[in-house]
């Protein structure tokens, strides 16, 4: 065989920018997974929505069943985000022995144990890079990069949409809901911008981090959580005349046992790196205790830079089907008490 065939769910902001890649970068992919990769069939709600990309129309269908349970299609990329009926589609998937590659936090967040609890019964690969931080590679930084340290804290900011609102709120004194209107025309926002808004993405990706990052069982019910929804241009004034930016911050650190995660609007002096973290980017600081302080930088939201960090999942997929250790090998975060757990 030498191409693998992709079923897109979602041909949105991240779709569109995964369809960009994989067409866009086939001959560097093909190098290096020795087998081409074509989108094959992509999911959408609306056939007859206008796009800025044209596609073959046989290739758009709205029915899931053509993706998850055709023969044909070996991986699905998962980009329609919320819980249903993406959840449903990723668990029949698998069930059809499909590997998923997905950007969907709120998933993760909240039934990631189960998917992964599925995809290890079914010898799958999950793989779910771009659901933190965008075009930053963390989980796999937390993941492989230091599995040999034992992480205290992780700290940054991780929506890019609130940051970008309070970048141009305080540069430029902006309107919050006109501000907030240019993210979601940029495609950064999340479908129901309440989840940005509210802290609840940003709550959402440290609680994936915490899971990744602490090896325990984080749920998001532990995660306190504060939007920035309630504070004013009079507040991010003030704090400037006193030489700090206002930062929606997520904050996941753990002391002995003790482990507390929390998502706030957070005084940052300006000379604090984070405080020069501005737009769309994201940053997250990485203690471990061996490695000392580390920090990661880069777009967290949009088109090309989320779906960098798809394709490169996808790309990870196929190099594993190449070698036959698919479900072995993958950023596998979740313990084995947890999947067991998970189970009964
Ligand atoms: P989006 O622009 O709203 O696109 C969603 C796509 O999914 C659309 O093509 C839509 O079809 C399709 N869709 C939605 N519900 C569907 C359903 N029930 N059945 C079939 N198709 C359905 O969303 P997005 O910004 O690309 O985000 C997708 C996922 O990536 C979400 O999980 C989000 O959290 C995550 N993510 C986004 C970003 C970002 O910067 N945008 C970054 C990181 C992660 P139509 O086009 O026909 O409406
Ligand atoms: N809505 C999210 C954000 C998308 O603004 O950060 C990236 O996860």
């Amino acid at each position: 065989k030498n191409t693998v065939k992709v079923g897109l769910m979602g041909l949105g902001t991240v779709g569109t920018g995964v369809v960009r890649i994989v067409q866009g970068h086939q001959e560097d992919l093909q190098k290096q997974t020795g087998l081409s990769i074509e989108i094959a069939k992509v999911l959408v709600q609306d056939v007859e929505k206008t796009r800025s990309l044209t596609l073959d129309r046989n290739m758009i269908t709205t029915d899931a069943a053509e993706l998850f349970s055709n023969p044909d299609i070996d991986v699905i990329v998962e980009v329609i985000g919320g819980i249903h009926p993406a959840k449903e589609y990723i668990l029949n998937a698998l069930e059809n022995g499909k590997h998923i590659v997905t950007a969907n936090k709120d998933l993760m967040a909240l039934h990631g144990a189960e998917i992964l609890s599925k995809a290890q019964e079914k010898g799958c690969d999950v793989f779910y890079e771009a659901s933190v931080a965008g075009g930053i590679p963390i989980l796999r930084a937390l993941v492989e990069g230091f599995s040999s340290d034992r992480i205290t804290k992780m700290m940054g900011i991780v929506n890019g949409t609130t940051n970008y609102i309070m970048t141009k709120m305080s540069q430029e004194g902006a309107d919050y809901a006109e501000v907030l209107k240019e993210a979601q025309a940029l495609g950064y926002a999340e479908s129901d911008p309440t989840a940005d808004v509210e802290g609840h993405d940003a709550a959402r990706k440290m609680a994936i981090l915490s899971t990744l990052g602490f090896h325990v069982d984080m749920s998001l019910e532990d995660v306190d959580c504060q939007g920035i929804s309630k504070v004013s241009a009079e507040d991010i004034s003030y704090a400037k005349k006193l030489g700090y930016e206002i930062k929606l911050l997520g904050i996941a650190q753990r002391d002995d046992e003790l482990i507390e995660v929390s998502v706030q609007p957070t005084l940052v002096h300006h000379t604090h790196p984070l405080a020069s973290v501005n737009g769309v980017f994201n940053a997250i600081y990485v203690h471990g205790e061996a490695v000392g302080e580390t920090m990661f930088y880069g777009p967290g939201a949009g088109e090309l830079p989320t779906a960098t960090a798809v394709v490169s999942d996808l790309v990870t997929v196929v190099k594993n089907m190449k070698l036959g250790v698919n479900g072995r090998g993958s950023v596998a975060p979740y313990r084995e008490k947890q999947l067991k757990t998970d189970d009964q």
